[in-house]
């Protein structure tokens, strides 16, 4: 069941734990999305939410009264989470923001100047790990893009992150989102479950977030020394990270989906 972060406090704490580990510490450096971070959570709070399973029925224990061996209310079980935003698009490739970052910039400013969204951009969603591969995350997306259509945002499009891009750091965006199984299917699991379930790939977004920071920065953030200037290959990087005089530069590469 899909529920607002803002309705589920209770649930924050074990969230900003469970759904930080599915990304690399880097991804949360990127210093323009840091300038719309504090407005996107006041605008689009709705829009942010947890998935949760319903707590088993409490079942009264034998032998004690009914109400002094009631059991406390069991929580719902946080299994993932997801936000996004709304924007205004025309539904055309050259339309679409740059990336992740292009589009949170547009979201806010949109707002700002009173343009009505048609549009939902779903821009990250995470399962918890002990929950993976299982399908929950079709049914968060399903869950979510009904949710957005029924608010009168009837295009709903996402910058994916395709998670087996990690093992592919040197090849070109535009070339592994044209990558198939066999059976037809994308190559990349995370592209595919959105596939499986109606999504069209519009495009590639080769520069959807760019995350510049220190040698120590990115050593910090990555747990690795870098001796030297050069290109390098980091764990879990979609690219790969350049230093040059000493300033690395990271470019996310992403993939542009529209769903049905
Ligand atoms: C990407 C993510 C949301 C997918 O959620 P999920 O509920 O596991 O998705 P699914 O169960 O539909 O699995 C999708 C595919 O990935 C595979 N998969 C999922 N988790 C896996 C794991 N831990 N190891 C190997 N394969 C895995 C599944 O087998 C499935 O492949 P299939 O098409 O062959 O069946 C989840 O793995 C996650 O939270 N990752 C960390 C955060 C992230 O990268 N989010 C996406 C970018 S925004």
């Amino acid at each position: 069941m899909l529920i607002p972060v803002a309705d589920a406090p209770e649930l924050d704490e074990e969230a900003s734990t469970v759904f930080a580990e599915g990304w690399p510490e880097f991804i949360f450096h990127d210093a323009v999305a840091k300038q719309y971070a504090e407005r996107r959570d006041r605008y689009f709070a709705d829009w942010n939410f947890y998935y949760v399973a319903e707590p088993p029925a409490a079942s009264p224990r034998a032998g004690s009264p009914a109400l002094a061996a009631a059991p406390p209310a069991a929580q719902p079980r946080l299994i993932a989470g997801c936000w996004g935003v709304p924007l205004a698009w025309d539904g055309s490739i050259p339309d679409l923001p740059g990336g992740y970052t292009d589009a949170l910039a547009r979201s806010v400013t949109s707002y700002e100047s009173g343009i009505q969204p048609n549009t939902f951009v779903l821009m990250a969603a995470a399962v918890r790990a002990d929950q993976q591969g299982q399908g929950t995350a079709a049914a968060l997306i399903t869950a979510v893009r009904d949710r957005a259509v029924a608010h009168g945002l009837t295009q709903v499009i996402a910058p994916l992150r395709p998670t087996l891009k990690t093992r592919y750091p040197l090849t070109d965006i535009a070339t592994y989102q044209t990558w198939t199984r066999p059976d037809g299917l994308p190559l990349d699991p995370w592209l595919r479950t959105h596939v499986r379930l109606g999504a069209t790939i519009l495009a590639p977004a080769p520069t959807s977030q760019t995350i510049t920071g220190s040698v120590a920065d990115w050593e910090k953030w990555t747990g690795m020394p870098f001796p030297s200037d050069g290109t390098y290959t980091i764990p879990a990087g979609l690219s790969t990270l350049t230093i040059t005089n000493g300033v690395g530069t990271y470019t996310e590469p992403n993939i542009w989906v529209r769903h049905a």
